[in-house]
């Protein structure tokens, strides 16, 4: 039987880059069912809507979500990253935000673990004395043993099937609550791993690494905020935006998860025909891979490798990735 996809185009870039992703997919034989869901800034403009609880029912039978990038400029921060993104990300458990980076040029092969659910981005805090000189705004981080330790054991298994090498970056130093939680967690899990090699950074020293001697990495785990930062980053020194893929893990399968590209709706360049595809045909990739299709993964990522660097444009991107399959 067919997956059945949820596929979530978005805004900007977003629907041209998943085009070609889908049609990359369809080229290497895999026949998915997919969903077509309006979702993003542009709906939220035209009616209101961000993410109703129908759909997310909906959503919760699907074998997997492929979401191109949303966000419009007219639409204050916060509206649809908070009652979209991580609302799917809170309430699917999508625990896990899997991001590789590899850049053969530079012998660049690592992997990023980032929690998910957790962290700074729990929405824990408030506002008291709004819009007076008296303003207090707190945002807390939210860590629990049981999230924490989730993505610390994801992590030591991919480092198993990796090179055995897995760093934690945090900032144990100041952050020294969380930190705690996170080092004891990781010291912990990690003697049931006596064949991984551990080592751990501090995120303001990893910035200063990933740029230097990224070829030290093979598997990162980190928080929520430390890994939104160091992706972004992992994504400039591999490549580029424009080519950088995720994942939203829920593991134990109990739903769908949601593959994405790094990048946002790049309203700068929407609608020119000039947004890279390869970040979300390479999540594609991610999402076949997830679904049990590891051969049709590994060749749409070998057809991207083998992408002549002179073809420009979106849709010559895809064609050239589709027929390189
Ligand atoms: P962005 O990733 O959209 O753009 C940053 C820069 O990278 C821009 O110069 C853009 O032209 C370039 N870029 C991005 N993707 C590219 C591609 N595939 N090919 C070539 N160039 C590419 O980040 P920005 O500008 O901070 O955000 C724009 C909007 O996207 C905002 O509304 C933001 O909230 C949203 N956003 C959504 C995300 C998501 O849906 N997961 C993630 C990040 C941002
Ligand atoms: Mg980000």
């Amino acid at each position: 039987m067919a997956n059945r996809i949820g596929v979530v185009g978005g805004d900007g870039i977003g629907p041209e880059v998943i085009s070609e992703g889908l049609k990359v997919i369809q080229a290497s034989g895999i026949d998915l069912e997919t969903v077509e869901y309006d979702l993003g800034g542009e709906r939220y403009e035209r009616d209101g809507t961000i993410l109703p609880e129908s759909v997310l029912e909906e959503w919760r039978d699907l074998d997997a979500i492929y979401l191109g990038a949303v966000g419009t400029p007219n639409v204050p921060p916060g509206v649809i990253e908070r009652g979209l993104l991580l609302k799917m990300r809170f309430e699917l458990d999508l625990y896990i935000n899997l991001r590789p980076f590899v850049f053969p040029e530079d012998e660049i092969d690592f992997q990023v673990v980032r929690e998910n659910t957790e962290g700074p981005y729990a929405g824990e805090g408030g506002v008291h004395r709004l819009g007076t000189p008296y303003e207090i705004a707190t945002q807390g981080s939210v860590n629990t043993r049981h999230g924490v330790e989730r993505a610390v054991r994801f992590a030591f298994e991919l480092a198993m099937e990796r090179r055995r090498h897995l760093t934690m970056v945090h900032k144990t130093n100041v952050l020294s609550f969380a930190g705690d939680l996170w080092d004891r967690t990781f010291n912990e899990v990690s003697e049931e791993y006596p064949e991984v090699e551990t080592a751990y950074n501090h995120c303001d020293a990893a910035c200063i690494y990933m740029v230097q001697s990224p070829q030290q990495y093979d598997v990162i785990v980190t928080d929520n905020l430390f890994g939104d930062i160091l992706t972004d980053l992992g994504g400039a020194v591999s490549g580029g935006i424009g080519t950088a893929s995720s994942a939203n893990l829920n593991p134990t399968k109990t739903g769908p998860s949601m593959f994405e590209p790094v990048h946002g709706s790049a309203p700068d360049i929407a609608g020119q025909g000039i947004a890279n595809p390869v970040a979300a045909i390479l999540s594609g990739a991610m999402m076949l891979d997830f679904l049990g299709e590891q051969n049709a993964a590994s060749r749409i990522v070998e057809a991207c490798n083998k992408l002549d660097p002179g073809i420009t444009g979106t849709i010559e991107i895809g064609n050239a990735i589709a027929s390189n399959l």
